[in-house]
């Protein structure tokens, strides 16, 4: 018997990945640009034990029955050479399927923890490899810190890359949490309706690609202005793209867009915030330190119900005793 648990945070992309030109592996059709945050994690414990009959899964004490990730512990089955099966059982500290990602958190504690169990011993690389393969945002959750996913075109060049592990800028990152209902259109199905349909499809692709040497630049500035610029349009374009699907969604509610007005209306105060979206309709909004306070209570006084949850960067995988 042997018991492994890993800790991966889990990250948000501030250059999207937003769409797969190979569907079974998850190899991307963009690169993608992300900041791994302390708040938002997931605890994975993995038992490998020969008498097992079956695979099971647990997440927060309860059992699913996930092909997905029954899938993902074949493929580490196969990887290893082994034929005995695991007990996984996982623990979010994410809202689950509320836009937070928490699926990057996940797939990524279970391929460090199961890809041990079963007496892999894979680099930070391999275990990016391996990450993607449950999710794409998993990918990048394995570095801590700003990282990049180079979207590659096979399964051994797509893989994720750290650009500033150690974070020494004060950034902070608010998620507003306005609807932690499960969300109505998936990632994975939106972003294949959006290559499928979506005419300008083509254009996002060298933009999101264009934009992640700039982000660097700016991060390596510490030039926060253009840091939030290049965040907040890439996410707006990610967006502005589902209208231009068939069918066309949105994940905005109408909230969603008042916080986005109210952080615009901070900077015209001369409080400088920006924003990003992803799948689901909370706002997560990137400020330094030192203005998240006063971030945080405008808010508040706005949107008295919604929570605030602000995270700072964080680490990448964790094995736990
Ligand atoms: C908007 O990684 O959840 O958060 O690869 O199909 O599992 P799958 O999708 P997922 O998509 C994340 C989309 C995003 C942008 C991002 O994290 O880059």
């Amino acid at each position: 018997m042997k018991i492994v648990k890993a800790r991966a945070h889990t990250n948000i992309a501030l250059i999207k990945y937003w769409g797969k030109k190979n569907t079974d592996i998850i190899i991307p059709m963009n690169n993608s640009f992300s900041l791994t945050l302390d708040h938002f994690y997931t605890d994975t414990k993995v038992t490998y034990d020969e008498d097992l009959k079956k695979d099971s899964f647990s997440l927060n004490g309860e059992e699913i029955e996930s092909q997905n990730v029954f899938n993902f512990l074949d493929y580490v089955r196969q990887l290893s050479g082994k034929n005995g099966f695991v007990k996984v059982e996982s623990i979010n500290h994410v809202p689950t399927t509320a836009g937070l990602a928490s699926s990057a958190s996940a797939y990524a504690a279970l391929a460090a923890a199961s890809s041990r169990a079963f007496g892999l011993d894979l680099s930070r690389k391999d275990l990016s490899r391996l990450a993607r393969r449950g999710s794409g945002s998993a990918t990048r959750s394995i570095y801590g810190g700003f990282t990049e996913w180079i979207g590659g075109d096979n399964d051994l060049n797509s893989y994720a890359k750290p650009f500033q592990e150690n974070v020494e800028w004060d950034i902070r990152m608010i998620a507003a949490v306005i609807n932690s209902k499960p969300k109505k259109i998936t990632s994975r199905s939106g972003m294949q309706t959006v290559v499928n349909t979506s005419p300008f499809y083509g254009e996002w692709v060298k933009n999101a690609n264009n934009s992640i040497p700039l982000i660097k630049k700016a991060i390596l500035d510490k030039d926060f202005t253009t840091f939030g610029e290049i965040s907040e349009e890439n996410a707006m374009k990610m967006h502005a793209l589902n209208l231009t699907a068939h069918p066309h969604f949105s994940y905005f509610e109408p909230q969603s867009i008042e916080i986005m007005q109210a952080v615009e209306q901070l900077r015209q105060d001369g409080i400088e915030a920006y924003y990003t979206m992803d799948a689901g309709p909370n706002v997560k909004i990137i400020c330094e330190g030192k203005n998240s306070e006063v971030i945080q209570k405008a808010l508040k006084i706005k949107f008295p119900e919604i929570e605030l949850l602000e995270s700072k960067p964080g680490k990448g995988i964790q094995f736990l005793d």
